[in-house]
């Protein structure tokens, strides 16, 4: 998950990295009511996940309460590589001497951290990488033994800062360490990391990634996500633990492994060629026990999506039985009951298929198919969703 700037700087403050203060506004009003609370200069700051935002107009100085509600005006709304901007950062306004470069990320390559620092900041970084790589230092941070004061100095010196300054950014980069540690990050860049005209070191943006895959051990984590930019159907997958991502098309599918799934995919995709370039409208893995309850989870987001038009539930039986799937494919239309409202084509193969077969061919569900390859259950599918 990445984090907003003004959650980051949030994060960043909680952590001792020297922040500036910063108010979030989401209306013109209430921008100019932060700014005449910060007093002096300010810079409006459109939060979006995405770089770039000074070049995009997202970013303006303002002298004034005035200037800060006019520069509002022009940034909520401002559409920055299709990311609309609904909020912004009212932040206090440095005096910049200097500004550089900071981050850690994770180096899987090198199954290892790493730490990318410039003493020569503010242009972006890719940019940097290509046209100046000796200006930017790379240094491989031990994940056991993380930023020591000595690593700090090290990265310090080989991102070639002058000597005088090393005591005043290694205290920093420890503590963005801490963050990157302690918030298991995957990615905490600062850029510009700034010298102050008084001599201060300050983090002006912070770029924060957190990794999903450590979330059970951050339950504070959840209340960082976006909900206004959540797909609804995802949103509801996820609370049934599914495995689930929304595509554009209209054939829906459920399969239980996502080798199965993936294919699934393919041969819906390559069937609806036939019919007017049809496609999938999703991928869902319901996994191994594929219960009753799992596949009314399943099926009830999938009928939920407006742009489905007809349903392939491809299974080959495993450790969980067709019969078993058959029972859970009934049960779950039966608790469905009139949502549900799209035909559906179930392709059963392996383990106890008989069985399975008999227990649908005996349902008669009005609204489902069977049909025994995946190839001709992918063209019946495709055609459905066609019609
Ligand atoms: N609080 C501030 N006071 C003074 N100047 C600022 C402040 N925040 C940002 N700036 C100036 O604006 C520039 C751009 O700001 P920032 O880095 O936050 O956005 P960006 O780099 O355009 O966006 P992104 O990081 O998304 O690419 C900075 O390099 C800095 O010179
Ligand atoms: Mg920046």
């Amino acid at each position: 998950m990445d984090l907003f700037e003004y959650q980051a700087r949030d994060l960043f403050e909680h952590y001792g990295v020297p922040v500036l203060a910063g108010i979030v506004a989401d209306t013109p009003e209430e921008v100019r009511a932060a700014a005449e609370r910060l007093g002096g200069t300010v810079v409006v700051k459109a939060q979006v996940k995405t770089g770039g935002r000074g070049k995009a107009g997202g970013v303006k100085v303002a002298r004034s309460a005035d200037e800060a509600e006019a520069a509002a005006k022009s940034i909520l709304g401002l559409d920055i590589k299709g990311h609309v901007v609904k909020r912004v950062m009212v932040a206090a306004g440095a005096r910049i001497d200097r500004e550089f470069y900071i981050s850690i990320l994770l180096d899987r390559a090198n199954r290892s951290y790493l730490s990318l620092a410039s003493y020569e900041g503010g242009m972006e970084i890719e940019e940097l990488a290509v046209e100046r790589p000796e200006a930017l230092a790379r240094v491989e941070v031990d994940p056991i033994e993380g930023v020591t004061t000595e690593k700090a100095e090290a990265i310090a010196r080989a991102a070639r800062f002058p000597e005088e300054l090393i005591g005043k950014v290694a205290p920093v980069f420890e503590r963005l360490w801490q963050v990157y540690r302690d918030e298991d990050a995957t990615l905490v860049e600062v850029n510009p990391l700034v010298l102050t005209e008084s001599g201060e070191v300050i983090a002006l943006d912070g770029k924060v990634t957190l990794d999903d895959n450590a979330a059970f051990r951050h339950p504070e984590h959840a209340a960082l996500a976006d909900a206004g930019d959540v797909d609804p159907l995802e949103a509801k997958a996820k609370e049934h633990d599914l495995n689930y991502v929304k595509l554009d098309g209209q054939v829906g599918v459920i399969g239980n492994g996502a080798g199965l799934v993936m294919s699934t995919l393919d041969v819906v995709s390559y069937a609806g060629e036939r019919h007017g370039g049809v496609k999938p409208a999703n991928f869902l893995d319901i996994g191994g026990g594929a219960s009753a309850e799992v596949m009314a989870a399943g099926l009830d987001v999938i009928l939920n999506d407006p742009q489905v038009k007809s349903v392939f539930v491809n299974v080959f039986g495993g450790i969980t039985a067709c019969d078993a799937v058959a029972n859970g494919i009934v049960g779950a239309l039966a608790t469905l009951g009139a949502e549900a409202d799209k035909p559906l084509v179930v392709r059963l193969d392996g383990n106890n298929v008989e069985e399975g077969r008999r227990i649908l061919a005996e349902a008669a569900h009005p609204l489902v198919t069977v049909v025994d390859t995946m190839d001709a259950a992918a063209e019946k599918a495709a055609e459905l969703a066609a019609a």
